[in-house]
């Protein structure tokens, strides 16, 4: 989707060769009934009937208006800048003409819109347009293609918040479109093709590595989830280069599970479906990926993803099982449905190699973080209070909130195993702590942050899909991370990576079964 920004005053809109004209109309700006424009006249009407109230949410339809040019003309009534308020004017808003087939929308801010709730009011209005088409034989393809966003003083600072919204759409909708889809649409080796297909473009570099390589790389807890699957895992090796190699990167891990059967542990039927968002913290990092390649901010990301189905088989890894993993440390695997923070854990080993400024994971790790935060705020957990501000920062900025969990080393008593170093898992109580405790385990030589996002990835119900959530939050983490080191450059602080990835082997790239379980051997 296309967005663009012009000075435009009230009375211009109106004129505007779109086929909706939005209005937001602030809750504190009561309109004249004398005003030189028609829409501030209809709206004091409106109100003067009881028709209308200047109360967030409040939507007041028109069509076909004498003197204004758009088919359709829609006040939203926004509170002065709260994140729901304005997700739910813009949801209603476009709930008032979605039946119609809408290509070019104009959305004119009244009063002084601000950088972040003009960028929530494009991300709301794209959210609530989006539909999923990829695997419907007839599907009804969105026609919005177009948003002209106008105001009367349309600053530098409201330029750049469309810009960004129109780069964080493309990611958001990237991250929906592999989340959503369903798993045999969405193999490991196919979601390697996409972060392929992500990474064009000088700025970027992508490995996939195969079963082969995996094993070489002593990533023994990756490779127990993937030996049941017949799908060929895949560790996806994602780099943008925004700034000098000097600089430290970033390095996001994206939990890949392409199917979460539970394994031997196998998971109740009911709902089971949906577990294909399994990836969506891997959706997550491309979606990022696809927004770093429009922004182009000036910072070095480095982003991993550890992708493979989880299933029960012959070959599947069992309850009880010890592995070990890159670091070295042996796990007692006691529930094979405690999967991704096996993958998780080699995939963070590996990131010490990139002398990273700070990890984050992101994962939809525990059904526990659902019942604690429900799917409005995202778990953060991170024992570095400076990482775990920045990102409480970046949710709130962007809308895409979390919330900090605690780290207490008495959480991890639970995971204490007679046969292993480490359980990879602990009592029911505390789930999604027990789960961090677990990982942080393997971050202890940089500084770290996980998101919990089992509950925010997906929407459940009528509407159920992909939220493309925490897009948002990290490309804000990044870009102020790329603003602030343009206004203090930091100093150099690690050198580039190692040697170079070796390319995926031959073998490993047909895939099947026979390779799969070749690997487990070694
Ligand atoms: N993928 C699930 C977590 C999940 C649950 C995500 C619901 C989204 C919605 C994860 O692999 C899992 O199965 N976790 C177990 C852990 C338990 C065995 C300790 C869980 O949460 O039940
Ligand atoms: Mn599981
Ligand atoms: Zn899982």
């Amino acid at each position: 989707m296309n967005f663009e920004i012009q000075k435009l005053s009230l009375s211009q809109a109106v004129q505007a060769t779109s086929d909706a004209l939005i209005v937001l109309w602030p809750s504190l700006s009561v309109p004249h009934p004398l005003a030189h424009d028609p829409v501030s006249r209809w709206v004091a009407t409106a109100i003067e009937q009881g028709d209308f109230e200047l109360k967030s949410g409040a939507v007041l339809t028109l069509y076909h208006q004498p003197g204004i040019t758009p088919r359709y003309l829609v006040v939203a009534c926004t509170a002065e800048n709260q994140a729901g308020q304005i997700r739910s004017a813009l949801q209603a808003a476009w709930h008032a003409i979605k039946a119609a087939k809408i290509k070019r929308v104009s959305l004119h801010v009244v009063g002084d819109a601000t950088p972040q709730g003009l960028q929530l009011a494009l991300t709301s209005l794209a959210d609530a347009s989006y539909s999923y088409t990829t695997t419907l034989s007839k599907p009804k393809a969105r026609t919005l293609k177009q948003v002209q966003v106008s105001c009367d003083n349309p600053s530098a600072s409201l330029n750049q918040a469309v810009n960004h919204a129109q780069a964080l759409v493309a990611g958001v909708e990237f991250a929906k479109e592999w989340a959503n889809r369903p798993a045999n649409h969405a193999t490991p080796t196919l979601l390697a093709q996409a972060a392929k297909s992500v990474a064009t473009g000088r700025a970027f570099k992508c490995e996939v590595l195969g079963p082969k390589e995996v094993a070489k790389l002593g990533m023994g807890a990756f490779l127990a989830v993937a030996q049941g699957s017949a799908e060929p895992l895949r560790f996806i090796v994602m780099r943008y280069n925004g700034a000098a190699a000097s600089q430290a990167p970033v390095v996001l891990v994206g939990k890949g599970i392409t199917f979460d059967t539970g394994g031997i542990s196998i998971k109740p039927a009911a709902e089971m479906d949906e577990m294909k968002y399994d990836m969506g913290g891997a959706a997550s990092v491309l979606g990022v990926f696809k927004a770093l390649g429009e922004l182009k901010p000036a910072i070095n990301v480095v982003g991993l993803i550890p992708a493979t189905e989880n299933m029960p088989d012959g070959m599947a890894v069992k309850p009880g099982d010890v592995v070990t993993s890159m670091s070295g440390q042996t796990i007692e695997i006691l529930n094979t449905d405690a999967e991704g923070r096996l993958v998780l854990c080699d995939a963070l080993t590996y990131a010490e190699r990139f002398k990273p400024q700070s990890v984050i994971d992101i994962a939809t790790l525990t059904g526990a973080c659902v019942i604690a935060l429900g799917a409005v705020r995202t778990g953060l957990f991170s024992s570095h209070d400076g990482l775990a501000y920045q990102l409480q920062q970046a949710g709130e900025t962007s809308g895409d909130t979390c919330w900090r969990m605690p780290l207490d080393d008495d959480y991890a008593e639970g995971l204490k195993s007679r046969f292993a170093d480490v359980a990879n898992v602990a009592g029911r109580a505390a789930g999604s702590v027990t789960a961090a405790k677990f990982l942080e385990r393997f971050a202890k030589s940089f500084t770290w942050a996980h998101l919990d996002i089992a509950g925010t990835a997906w929407r459940s119900g009528a509407a159920k899909g992909a939220t493309g959530r925490p897009v948002g939050l990290l490309l804000q983490y990044l870009t102020s991370l790329a603003a602030s080191a343009a206004a203090a450059p930091l100093k150099a602080t690690a050198k580039a990576p190692a040697k170079a990835l070796k390319p995926l082997a031959k073998e490993a790239k047909t895939g099947g079964k026979t390779k799969v379980r070749a690997a487990r051997k070694t």
